[in-house]
């Protein structure tokens, strides 16, 4: 009898957090690495946001607080959900979390029963399959290359749903990808759903503040008012607010599945932490300048390297419409010898080199189930992009 459970042996470990570790590690050991893996902002957390917290502290606020969040935080939640998104909920039809992770996995864990199929269009967060097989379900991936722009196509949608079809989880703007579904092409899969009132939604909105060029930004629920009794519109303060360390994440969604959820977050971690909660009101309710300050650094580094890492041969890259992600495909260097004598059968085979080789930090593309890539996070200074971005045109430019 194996001592660890049956349902664990499928999860692998964050691939993201261990690319991230190596690089530390390597650093650490002095060697010059430029860590472009995390997935975080560089930025710290605005000053208004980060005192809230400390008033919290200062004026008690350091106790339990309902198991799924304060009411003055669903207050605001609410608010913030009419407010950007045209979506009415109300406070018990809300849930709050540590971080969007736990939204997502509570989810999961309150609607998943052995055989029930996750559709998860590739590439994806590395979470999602694994949160999926964590809690009995079955994930479905569905392909989504880069002649589409890396988006899932309505009648790939139509294709990958089965009578055993619980979730479709939708990402958007995505990370790995920074791809942003436009209205149209999000009503076109909303219309697919219409017609299989089996099957429910769960929008990842992480980064719906982080869109640029003008991109609007819309949820699937706001976009098709028929599907709002069977979505989970799920966000958190993580990346916009630049809080990742604060571990808020919320979501609202019919009062069923939001009850479910507080019992699985009842069983487990009880509430979030209290101070975040409160940091979090000041954010959702407070001066929102911060972002398009913040969006201005992304559109200009985002800019850099999609620039520099085109002009490399072998090397493709699509302009992404939000998130601090680019997801080049690098199908043109697979099988080349780096100059340290790398053979690139794969793109991890190229991450890798590319980290002992050069010190770069990059995740490769099979880490989110669409190879052969590597996704970049630019949220760094435009020094150290600009420095990563030399040196893999010299580690290009070496292979054979
Ligand atoms: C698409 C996506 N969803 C959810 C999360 C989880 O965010 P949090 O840090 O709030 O748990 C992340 C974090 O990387 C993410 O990229």
């Amino acid at each position: 009898m194996s001592f660890l459970s049956n349902s664990l042996s499928r999860v692998k470990p964050s691939p993201t957090m261990a690319i991230t570790g190596l690089a530390q590690e390597l650093q650490a050991a002095g060697r010059d690495i430029i860590g472009l893996s995390a997935g975080e902002p560089d930025f710290d957390t605005p000053d208004h946001i980060a005192r809230a917290g400390i008033a919290a502290i200062e004026a008690g606020k350091t106790r339990y607080t309902a198991v799924d969040g304060t009411s003055e935080l669903k207050q605001a939640i609410c608010a913030k959900f009419a407010r950007d998104n045209d979506l009415t909920y109300h406070p018990d039809q809300i849930t709050i979390s540590s971080g969007g992770k736990q939204v997502l996995f509570n989810a999961l864990k309150a609607t998943l029963n052995a055989g029930d199929e996750v559709v998860i269009p590739a590439p994806y967060w590395v979470s999602y399959p694994d949160m999926v097989e964590m809690c009995g379900g079955t994930p479905v991936i569905v392909p989504c290359p880069i002649e589409t722009r890396f988006k899932l196509t309505p009648a790939q949608l139509r294709n990958a749903i089965t009578p055993k079809t619980k979730w479709l989880i939708f990402n958007s703007p995505s990370n790995p990808t920074g791809a942003g579904y436009t209205r149209a092409e999000l009503q076109a899969l909303t219309d697919v759903l219409l017609d299989f009132p089996h099957v429910w939604v769960m929008s990842d909105d992480m980064y719906e503040h982080l869109a640029f060029d003008g991109f609007e930004f819309c949820t699937p629920a706001q976009v098709e008012p028929q599907l709002f009794e069977r979505t989970l519109t799920v966000n958190g303060m993580s990346k916009a607010y630049c809080m990742t360390g604060w571990r808020i994440g919320y979501a609202g969604g019919p009062k069923v599945l939001i009850d479910a959820m507080r019992k699985v977050q009842s069983q487990t971690t009880s509430n979030p932490c209290s101070i975040s909660q409160a940091a979090s009101v000041a954010g959702l309710n407070g001066p929102h300048d911060f972002i398009a300050r913040h969006n201005e650094a992304f559109v200009r580094r985002r800019n850099l390297v999609v620039a520099r890492l085109n002009a490399i041969d072998g090397i493709a890259c699509p302009t992404p419409e939000g998130a601090f992600y680019v997801y080049p495909d690098i199908s043109g260097l697979m099988g080349k010898t780096s100059a340290g004598g790398k053979f690139m059968a794969t793109d991890e085979d190229f991450a890798t080199a590319l980290l002992e080789e050069t010190g770069v930090a990059v995740v490769f593309g099979a880490a989110f189930g669409l190879s052969p890539n590597f996704r970049i996070s630019y949220a760094t200074s435009d020094d150290a992009l600009a420095e990563a971005c030399t040196r893999i045109e010299t580690f290009c430019a070496g292979l054979t």
